[in-house]
């Protein structure tokens, strides 16, 4: 009895104790319950499968309580994978979770309501949807990380404004999980966020006015897809904690303000990949925490500070010197400090890199005697002021600056320009003063509101009927005497111009002098223009004659000019087509010409359904010869030429005929007669690489391999080397382009077109001085100064590379801007693997990724070989080189060669001709050469520089 008592007083006394251990909340019971049944892997949990007490004790393991309610549920890195319960958000003291890196997939639930929740970690999971209410009510969160979830990845998801509740938020991370639109304002009130990790999303818009005070001191915003968060980083310099600042891979503009010296505590701060234009404030370089500042991809100019930062990267940038700590130019940095002036448009902050202004590549400026004589830039877009470091530019005869939005007034030291001749500001937004010019400066300032009727003009004078202001000079004045001096070439052309305005005066001797004064000096000016014009014509024709510039060397031994070219030997001419020619050949033995019957023959009369290409200068039509040999026949437009030129026609077949290699197309012979000009070339089945790469769909193609555009990128390089190097003549191609890379039945390439250029039947004059090429592929220095070398053609051959690359034609109107140009637009690509993986031609297959080494190697090349400046570009036999290094790893391809290079000659002619006729399909019905003419530019001397980069697009 006294022990049943006994038992009674334990049970009673023990009872609360019991019901202590036992009694877990069963609201927060159920959604454990709920969570372990959404689990593929609940037994990794090892939660007992009888008990209904996770509270415990014993706690259930990963759960943490706080009385009978669940407080945390740390399962990080468990591997778990599965759903978590739609109700998951009764678990109402919730305060810390810890669901990182497992496998979590499906929709989040939504948390709302978690009034205690102060940390959420769910980083590295696959929940796919975040509900719109998730973040409502979560008034005592601290932290939250949401990283690398594929969230609402069809749409997107924008951060939600009932986070603005969460006053206390320290951390926010959402990197990688389809973050889109605008940085969300209220971020901005949040008085407490000290980290905002946003990076990998695909943010725009700019930086929200409202962060500027924010403490930040992490900002994590780097590698937003699309075009990435835009505009200035002015907000930055207001967030004084910032230690880590990550804006790279976005669409930052502007300059880096100076005012960036206020963030003291900055130790990493990385911009590279953006916009950024101008100078590198020294603010930034004197930052006494910054350990690693990364600046390269943007458009930065004037010199690289030599900084003692530990990690400091800055390539790609439009610095002036390649190395840190050379300054500029005393005129590059008056020039920069021009275009500060007018904000650093992108356009201008792209092309004017390097140290000399001179180098052909600066749009809008041009040069005489190595010095800066003309700024040009009409109707640009300009805004700002005109910089006084004008008045520096001693050299400067014309300044254009005419239909933008200038403001500001005209800077007094412009009147120091000695050389100046002409300012035209007209249609700008200009205040007063007008500086005073000398009378040998042409000024233009009409249209521009705020100077209409400027003070210093005298009220008598009427408004000149072309509504130019004349430099504010009295009409009438001593300097009268000046202006006849010879020398003064200037200052009377400035007395021309304005004469109408000038007859006023009453005196009537005055009057008659000085008419007779201008006649004089009207007279003297036609005599001078007269002696220039001839002494122009005559050095025009010096240089033509001169062979400083290594276009197409005569041949000077041939004294009579009479073309008599040796049979071409079949070894020389890449395969058995020449030796079948001179088997062919009824005519001449002994002699290139072939007779026009015999052309006219084979090609059915020129009969428009042979036509396979009409190039810059004539039409090209294949042709079979009787024997069954097939040739391609360039007519040329010829009527117009005169002897001279056509014994320079004879004279550069005599030239070209010596150029023989296996990867250069094979100049078989050629024929005169009347006004008839032919060239017959060696014909190619396969046609132009062009349309192997960008009309293979068309045209039902087979696309290229990569391993085949290896072997036609050496093939191309190999033509060219000899080309530039390899005969005793250098040879510059000055059109390579692909339409004009020829593929052979093996796909195996050769060069065409070479040297044809100076062949242009456009009257003497713009033979010689014609400038050849094809937009898209145009070395910059030639396409703006005319003077041509042999890197041109390696820039060329870069564009050429990237079109087997990406398969895109080097300029298509078509593209969007940015892509419009391949050059440039795969300069900027071509360092990230990841871009530069998406812009591989989507052609090559689903091996992309074997390949990719070899791709990134000759991407590499591309961008080396089509480098700004000519002097960084490498010589032919260096690309060669490098391809060859790349092709070799293809072994099997070597027998292919064999084939290809080793033509059997043994085999009976009619064979190989069958052989030939059979490959052709029924699709090809365009072969040879595309259409060229297209891109090609008209002739036009090399001073009209200004207006041809303008069409250029640069
Ligand atoms: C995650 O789940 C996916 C299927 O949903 C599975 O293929 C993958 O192996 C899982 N990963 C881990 C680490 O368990
Ligand atoms: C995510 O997508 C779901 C379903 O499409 C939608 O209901 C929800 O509002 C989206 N989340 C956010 C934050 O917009
Ligand atoms: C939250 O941010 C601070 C820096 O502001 C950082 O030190 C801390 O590690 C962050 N917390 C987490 C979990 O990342
Ligand atoms: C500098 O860069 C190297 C290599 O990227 C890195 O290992 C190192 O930690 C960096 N140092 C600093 C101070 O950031
Ligand atoms: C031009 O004027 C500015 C002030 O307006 C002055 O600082 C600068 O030195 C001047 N430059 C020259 C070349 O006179």
């Amino acid at each position: 009895m006294a022990t049943r008592i006994a038992l009674l007083i334990i049970t009673v006394l023990f009872y609360p104790c019991s019901l202590v251990s036992g009694e877990t909340d069963p609201n927060d019971f159920a959604v454990l319950i709920e969570f372990r049944k959404g689990l593929t892997n609940p037994q990794l949990l090892k939660w007992p499968e009888t008990g209904d007490d996770p509270c415990g004790p014993p706690l259930w393991p990963h759960v943490f309580c706080s009385g009978f309610r669940v407080t945390q549920i740390q399962v990080q890195n468990l591997g778990l994978s599965g759903r978590l319960p739609n109700n998951f958000n009764q678990l109402s003291k919730l305060e810390n979770l810890g669901f990182q890196r497992n496998n979590f997939s499906g929709p989040l639930p939504s948390f709302s309501g978690l009034s205690n929740l102060q940390y959420a970690y769910l980083v590295s999971n696959q929940f796919d949807t975040i509900p719109s209410d998730f973040f409502s009510g979560l008034t005592s969160l601290l932290e939250i990380a949401l990283d690398q979830n594929p969230l609402n990845q069809s749409s997107g998801w924008s951060i939600p404004r009932d986070l603005q509740a969460s006053t206390q938020l320290r951390n926010l991370s959402l990197i990688q999980c389809n973050v889109v639109g605008e940085l969300p304002d209220f971020l901005g009130t949040m008085p407490m966020l000290t980290a905002l990790k946003l990076s990998y999303n695909t943010l725009s818009g700019e930086l929200p006015a409202s962060f500027a005070g924010l403490m930040l001191e992490i900002l994590w915003l780097n590698n937003q897809d699309g075009a990435g968060i835009s505009g200035g980083l002015d907000v930055l310099t207001t967030m004084a904690s910032l230690t880590d600042a990550w804006l790279h891979g976005n669409g930052f503009s502007g300059p880096i303000p100076p005012a960036i010296g206020a963030c003291t505590s900055l130790t990493r701060l990385w911009l590279n990949n953006n916009n950024l234009v101008g100078l590198i404030p020294r603010n930034l370089i004197t930052l006494p925490r910054l350990q690693s500042l990364k600046l390269e991809n943007n458009k930065l100019m004037g010199p690289i500070p030599d900084v003692k930062i530990a990690n400091f990267t800055y390539s790609s940038n439009s610095f002036c010197e390649s190395a840190p700590g050379v300054p500029c130019s005393l005129e590059v940095t008056a020039l920069l400090e021009f275009l500060a002036g007018v904000n650093y448009p992108l356009k201008l902050a792209s092309s004017w890199g390097g140290n000399d202004p001179c180098a052909g590549f600066w749009e809008g400026v041009s040069c005489s005697g190595g010095k800066v004589s003309v700024i040009n830039l009409p109707n640009f877009n300009l805004s700002g002021s005109i910089s006084p470091s004008l008045g520096e530019l001693d050299s400067l005869v014309d300044v254009r600056l005419g239909g933008n939005n200038l403001s500001g007034s005209m800077p007094a030291n412009l009147t120091d320009l000695k050389m100046l001749r002409l300012i035209n500001v007209s249609a700008n937004n200009l205040v007063p003063p007008v500086p005073k010019f000398s009378r040998s400066v042409t000024l233009l300032t009409d249209g521009n509101p705020l100077l209409k009727a400027p003070s210093s003009l005298p009220p008598s004078l009427p408004p000149s009927p072309t509504t130019t202001i004349s430099s504010p000079t009295e009409p009438v004045t001593p300097e009268t005497p000046n202006s006849g001096k010879p020398s003064s070439f200037h200052s009377s052309t400035s007395i021309h111009h304005n004469g109408s305005a000038k007859v006023k005066s009453n005196h009537f001797d005055k009057l008659k002098i000085m008419i007779i004064v201008a006649v004089v000096v009207v007279l003297l000016i036609l005599i001078l223009i007269l002696l220039i014009f001839v002494k122009r014509r005559g050095k025009k024709d010096s240089t033509n004659a001169s062979t400083s510039v290594v276009v197409h060397p005569k041949d000077s031994s041939d004294s009579d000019n009479r073309v008599k070219l040796s049979v071409i030997e079949a070894s020389q001419c890449s395969s058995s087509t020449g030796s079948m020619l001179s088997r062919a050949r009824s005519v001449e033995e002994g002699n290139l010409t072939i007779s026009v019957q015999l052309l006219r023959s084979s090609t059915k009369n020129f009969a428009p359904e042979n036509v396979v290409g009409r190039g810059g200068f004539g039409v090209v039509y294949k042709g079979t010869l009787h024997d069954g040999m097939r040739i391609a026949v360039k007519r040329m437009e010829a009527d117009s030429l005169s002897n001279k030129a056509l014994d320079e026609f004879q004279a550069e077949i005599a030239v070209l005929s010596r150029v023989r290699h296996r990867n250069l197309v094979c100049l078989l012979g050629y024929s005169i007669e009347g006004s008839e000009r032919l060239l017959v070339y060696e014909y190619l089945p396969k046609g132009a690489l062009s349309k192997h790469l960008f009309q293979w769909r068309k045209l039902c193609l087979e696309p290229l391999s990569w391993k085949k555009r290896l072997n036609i990128a050496l093939d191309v390089a190999r033509g060219m080397e000899y080309l530039h190097s390899l005969t005793k003549e250098c040879f510059i191609h000055r059109d390579l382009k692909s339409s004009n890379i020829l593929l052979d039945d093996d796909y195996r390439a050769k060069v065409s077109d070479f040297g044809l250029v100076k062949l242009a039947p456009n009257g003497n004059n713009s033979v010689v001085t014609k400038l050849a090429g094809t937009f898209g592929y145009l070395a910059p220095e030639y396409a703006v100064t005319g003077k041509i070398t042999t890197k041109a053609d390696v820039y060329s051959f870069g564009v050429v590379l990237m079109e087997l690359i990406t398969g895109m034609a080097a300029l298509d109107d078509d593209r969007p801007e940015e892509t419009r140009y391949l050059a440039s637009w795969f300069a900027e690509i071509k360092s990230d693997k990841e871009k530069l993986r998406d812009a591989v031609d989507s052609a090559l297959g689903a091996d992309k990724e074997e390949i990719f080494n070899s791709i990134s190697t000759v991407a590499d090349l591309a961008g080396h070989c089509a480098a700004r400046e000519p002097y960084k570009r490498p010589e032919m036999g260096y690309a060669v080189n490098v391809l060859a290094s790349l092709a070799n790893k293809w072994k099997p391809c070597d027998d292919e060669q064999e084939v290809f290079f080793g033509v059997d000659l043994q085999k009976p002619l009619i064979q190989l001709v069958k052989i030939w006729q059979d490959d052709e399909t029924s699709c090809e019905n365009s072969l040879e050469l595309d259409d060229n003419s297209k891109g090609s530019i008209p002739a036009k001397p090399a001073g009209f520089a200004e207006s041809f980069t303008s069409a250029d697009g640069r």
